[in-house]
């Protein structure tokens, strides 16, 4: 039996109560185990609508269409208890801020055995669990002993990745899970949760609007835009020869360390208000080589000839694909 993706999301479409159009509209992206998926995109894209649909965690109301599967369950339709198993197991999450995860009058060694210890494991066997863990994530068992007031936010994040391994998940979520910190503790926790991710063959879902870590991460990419995926394949190949206008915007935009020097210039205007119906591409009205068709007709996700696995949904993208085309944003 071949092995299920860690994370399958097919067709996702997301309305909330009182919405115009959905804020999540046909999403499709596939996390393999053990592989690293980027998700990026300007602030209010989806992203983290996105990753913590994957967990079942919804804003109240919402509406969805299409499936989410975890290790092949669909945690759309999946009931309450199996959802409750599959987030204390299968898919764990590391958000941005690990002291909003903390509860900062109980110990880490609590916080790190409850989900073990509520699953019947004993008391001392989860302990050992959780010190192994510890040690994985470069820390010692006296952290157990500790409040979460008493260790760096760096240590604290190493904490959280360790508690999100207790499970033993098949999918990792982390949703800018080092924005918190600062860049040397930064690239310390990227570093880990790398290695982790090789050494446990978890599959890891990193939100992060910092495409040079996307870059330096990632296996593949997807660039999301207003609820839209707009371009996705191997990150080398999305960042190196992109296919969307929105991702070229995107990366003139970013200040890159891979790229010092180069000229940085602000995409123009702003997305689309989520509460305002749109028609053809979102992206029409700060695209320069948007058309009449762009703004009619919305388009559709398409594999680019001789790019595996690299798809756009944009009427134009063979214009970039031509090398050397050059695009003025
Ligand atoms: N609980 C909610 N209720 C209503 N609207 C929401 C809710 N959560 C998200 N939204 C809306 O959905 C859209 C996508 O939000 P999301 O938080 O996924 O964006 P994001 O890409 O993670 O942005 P950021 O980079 O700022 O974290 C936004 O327009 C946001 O206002
Ligand atoms: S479809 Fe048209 S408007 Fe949309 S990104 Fe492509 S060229 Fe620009
Ligand atoms: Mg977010």
């Amino acid at each position: 039996m071949t092995t299920p993706p860690a994370l399958e999301i097919r067709g996702l479409r997301l309305t909330l109560p009182g919405a115009a159009r959905p804020v999540l509209d046909g999403v499709d992206l596939t996390v393999g185990p053990g592989e690293t998926v980027a998700l990026v995109g300007e602030s209010g894209s989806g992203k983290s609508l996105t990753s913590r649909g994957a967990l079942g965690l919804l804003p109240a109301g919402a509406v969805t269409e299409g499936a989410v599967l975890v290790d092949g369950e669909d945690v759309l339709t999946a009931p309450p208890d199996r959802l409750r198993a599959l987030r204390t197991g299968r898919v764990a999450m590391v958000f941005q801020d690990p002291r909003a995860t903390l509860n900062p009058l109980r110990r880490i060694g609590d916080f790190l055995t409850e989900g073990a210890r509520a699953a019947g494991v004993e008391p001392a066997a989860a302990t050992d669990r959780a010190t192994g863990l510890l040690r994985a994530v470069g820390l010692d068992a006296s952290v157990l002993a500790a409040y979460p007031g008493q260790v760096s936010g760096g240590m604290l994040q190493r904490v959280v990745i360790a508690a999100a391994l207790m499970g033993d998940p098949v999918l990792l979520l982390a949703d800018e899970p080092t924005t918190a910190l600062d860049v040397i503790t930064q690239a310390e926790v990227i570093a880990l949760l790398v290695r982790l991710r090789e050494s446990f063959r978890t599959g890891l879902l990193f939100v992060t609007h910092d495409l040079d870590l996307a870059a330096a991460v990632s296996d593949r990419v997807h660039v999301m835009y207003a609820g839209r995926i707009v371009e996705s394949g191997p990150a080398e190949d999305v960042f190196a020869r992109p296919l969307h206008p929105y991702t070229t915007a995107l990366l003139a935009s970013t200040p890159r360390l891979t790229a010092p020097g180069g000229r940085l210039s602000a995409i123009p205007g702003r997305p689309p208000d989520p509460r305002t119906p749109l028609t053809g591409c979102a992206f029409a009205a700060r695209c320069p080589l948007a058309t009449d068709t762009c703004r009619e007709t919305p388009p559709e996700a398409r594999r680019a000839p001789g790019r595996p696995d690299h798809h756009a949904a944009c009427h134009h993208s063979a214009r970039l694909a031509d090398e050397g085309a050059v695009l003025d944003v």
